[in-house]
């Protein structure tokens, strides 16, 4: 297992005593271990694209450390930031069952970690198996501060697949040749959209097709005839991905922390926030094949980073004449061409659970939501603070709210205490005004009113939302990200959803279960859960571009009956605003 990072303090020396007696007392019946971190938030420089930046890391470390637990283990990781920043940290697709303290989203579930201040996160990993990983959540911080979280069964308890010897994790970024902060902080000034990324990468590597990269270009070896699973995480800021490897055919497992049916496929799409569990047979000559990603991208008339970051698959026997120097260049793979939605489509309807799921067939709570960007008018068009399309600033909205933070509380802390005038809870259930959502829609309906809304959902509530994408400035694929829960995913299609005739069309046996899907371009998803962790959970595109437009809205979902259904109590570390 993990290191343990054990950097005994006064402050919490008798509790890292009893910690560790209860993890010995654990360890020995071998049902879970407790496993402490230090992540110190730094800047560190980092060399990439011919020049070193001052890049924000935990630890040094870009990207940063991986945790590798088991099913039913407990996490203590002390959050030390030492950045001139505030930060967060949040644990995606972690349920955090009753411990919304814990999710991380800054002015959502916490205040965030003030420059010079220190949080611990704890939580414990129940009935979750596969990968997910972590990042920052507090403004674009995770375009750097990102990192793996592989969850392996618990000791004794199989895969639903032969145990692969080898494991890879392959985290997909985006690297700005700049502060990704000053990118960000230039966007909303202007309006405009904000500048796009430099590079992708693999591991933070952007490998051979770079300028000054292909010294550092990651390696993967593989043996002739093994099979090995490959985790990729798509970590990416804004951008939507295709993947695949040269002359290999991949076997899908897994998705987000979930087992999927296997199916085997040549090109996969990776939305941000999403992870997919392959695994991949040494079956081909030996020799070097190139793994790239490269962006699927949806927006039309929209600037995007057109470059391809490569890793190389590596086989152990190839001829060393082949391993080094220029002369024989790996295999690239055939990517799709970045506006082809057909190959996105035809990977997501592949995915399905392993055998018949429990999802809700009857609903408490039929929502309707359009997700979508938006255009606001300013009073002096064309001024420098309005570089939008035709002199307006780009917004974003679910059902034409378009979600702002609070700035003196967080929603969390906010409702725990009762503090009043934060939040309402009229978020609607359906957009104020149907219409065409896909067709031409009048440019009187596309400018949102920002609001602070949560939707309350009863505890045990049986859920199903509806995201409906927009053709307010553009269609486009969405990632659509649910914190506290995993959702099944019952259907999907193109054009505006149809009630009478889509919904005959769900799929209520085996499908797969997320946290983060996408909506087609000009389409529509539909996904169901029952409400059963009680908080305050952010839903948003995990674009982070569009998120921080307000593509984002809360449920507040109450306590039911009793302690074991209700939010426990605030940790005292907790930051305050
Ligand atoms: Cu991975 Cu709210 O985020």
């Amino acid at each position: 297992m993990e290191t343990y990072n054990l950097t005994v303090k006064p402050w919490c020396s008798c509790l890292l005593i009893g910690l560790l007696a209860m993890n010995a007392f654990l360890s020995f019946f071998a049902i879970a271990e407790i496993q402490y971190h230090e992540f110190v938030v730094q800047t560190t420089p980092v060399k990439r694209l011919c020049r070193t930046h001052n890049t924000i890391t935990v630890n040094g470390q870009f990207p940063g450390p991986s945790l590798e637990v088991r099913n039913g283990d407990s996490l203590v990781i002390r959050v030390v930031n030492r950045v001139q920043y505030n930060v967060t940290l949040h644990w995606h697709g972690i349920r955090q069952l009753r411990n919304p303290w814990a999710d991380g989203p800054s002015y959502v579930t916490q205040c965030p970690i003030q420059p010079g201040g220190t949080y611990t996160y704890r939580f414990t990993i129940i009935n979750q198996e596969g990968t997910l990983w972590w990042h920052a959540h507090s403004e674009w911080l995770r375009a750097t501060v990102y990192g793996a979280l592989n969850i392996r069964p618990k000791l004794g308890s199989p895969y639903p697949f032969s145990l692969p010897k080898r494991e890879y994790t392959l985290l997909l970024g985006e690297w700005f040749d700049r502060n990704p902060m000053d990118v960000l902080k230039l966007a909303l000034f202007t309006g405009a959209a904000p500048n796009v990324s430099d590079a992708y990468t693999i591991n933070g590597q952007p490998g051979d097709l770079y300028r000054c990269s292909s010294q550092e270009t990651v390696i993967f070896p593989i043996d002739s005839g093994e099979t090995v699973l490959f985790r990729i995480v798509n970590s990416a800021l804004n951008q939507e991905l295709y993947f695949s490897i040269a002359n290999h055919q991949m076997t899908v497992v897994g998705v987000d922390a979930a087992y999927t049916k296997p199916f085997t496929t040549r090109v996969i799409m990776i939305g941000p926030g999403q992870t997919t569990n392959v695994l991949i047979t040494g079956d081909q000559p030996p020799a070097r094949y190139y793994i790239a990603a490269r962006a699927y991208q949806t927006a039309m008339n929209a600037a995007f980073d057109n470059t391809t970051t490569t890793a190389i698959l590596e086989y152990k026997s190839a001829p060393c004449s082949s391993k080094n120097g220029q002369s024989s260049r790996p295999i690239l793979p055939q990517l799709p061409a970045y506006n082809n939605t057909a190959p996105s489509t035809a990977f997501t309807a592949g995915l399905k659970s392993p055998a018949q799921v429990n999802v809700p067939t009857a609903i408490d709570e039929n929502l309707f939501f359009t997700v979508g960007l938006g255009l606001n008018n300013c009073t002096r068009p064309n001024s420098n603070r309005c570089q939008g399309p035709n002199g307006t600033r780009f917004t974003a909205s679910i059902n034409n709210v378009s979600f702002v933070l609070p700035r003196t509380n967080s929603l969390m802390q906010a409702y725990y205490q009762g503090v009043p005038g934060i939040f309402t809870t009229d978020f609607p259930p359906v957009p104020p005004i149907r219409f065409d959502y896909t067709g031409n829609v009048s440019r009187g309906l596309w400018q949102p009113v920002p609001g602070t809304k949560l939707y309350k959902l009863k505890y045990g509530s049986r859920v199903q939302i509806v995201f409906q994408d927009t053709n307010i400035v553009t269609t486009e694929d969405h990632p659509i990200h649910l914190h506290g829960y995993q959702f099944y995913v019952i259907g999907s299609g193109f054009g505006n959803f149809n009630p009478s005739t889509d919904t005959a069309r769900f799929n209520f046996i085996d499908p797969p279960q997320r946290n983060t899907i996408g909506t087609p371009p000009g389409g529509w998803v539909a996904i169901r859960f029952v409400a059963d962790n009680p908080g305050i959970w952010l839903l948003h595109c995990h674009i982070d571009s569009h998120l921080r437009w307000g593509l984002a809205m809360s449920f507040l979902v109450e306590n039911g009956v009793g302690e074991s259904q209700s939010v426990i109590p605030p940790p005292a570390d907790l930051p305050q605003c």
